[in-house]
């Protein structure tokens, strides 16, 4: 098992710009990837892509835990997806304010404007191509992610910077996934 050390704010491997991944199949893949979803496990976290963990090339490993979704919203958990080299698209013009977390800033949320459907296209491991409908958190989930490859953290992406706060000042509100049934529709 191994547990990735994962770059912070600051470091600059987070503000450049990803690879492209010419050959998915390659074994270095597959034990990134492996490596990643352990990482994630170990934290209880749900995203990660290859430059929070010193590699920039353009891999994210995400999932959806069923534990920490809300039971009155209708969102489906996501198993374990590697996406490599994902192109996101908006399937919408309506953008709504969410809250995210980020490995890399430990700690700290903030409310970032995201497009609340989005359709995302990747290659996986295999090197077969996969095809996301996505909404609400989910979607937020993959813009935030896919930003990391072009070298964003979302703090570059917030129009109220007064909304970035630290965790331990939530009180009860600690859950981030929001509870409205609407925004978790696919
Ligand atoms: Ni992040």
């Amino acid at each position: 098992m191994a547990i990735l050390h994962i770059a912070l704010m600051g470091n600059k491997i987070l503000m450049e710009k990803s690879k492209q991944i010419s050959d998915p199949t390659k074994p270095e893949y597959k034990k990134l990837a492996k490596d990643m979803q352990e990482t994630l496990e170990n934290i209880g976290a749900n995203g990660l892509a290859a430059p929070q963990v010193h590699v920039p090339e353009r891999l994210v490993v995400y999932r959806i835990v069923a534990h920490q979704i809300p039971p009155e919203s209708n969102m489906k958990p996501v198993p374990w997806r590697v996406l490599i080299n994902p192109i996101v698209t908006p399937q919408t013009d309506e953008v709504k304010p969410i809250w995210e977390r980020c490995l890399s800033l430990p700690g700290l949320h903030g409310e970032v404007p995201r497009y609340t459907k989005v359709q995302l296209t990747a290659q996986q491991l295999d090197g077969s191509k996969i095809e996301i409908k996505a909404s609400g958190f989910h979607a937020m989930l993959l813009q935030h992610e896919c930003d990391h490859l072009d070298g964003v953290l979302y703090p570059m992406q917030m129009i109220d910077i007064s909304t970035l706060s630290f965790d331990t000042e939530l009180g009860d509100s600690r859950f981030y996934i929001p509870r409205s049934a609407e925004e978790f529709m696919e």
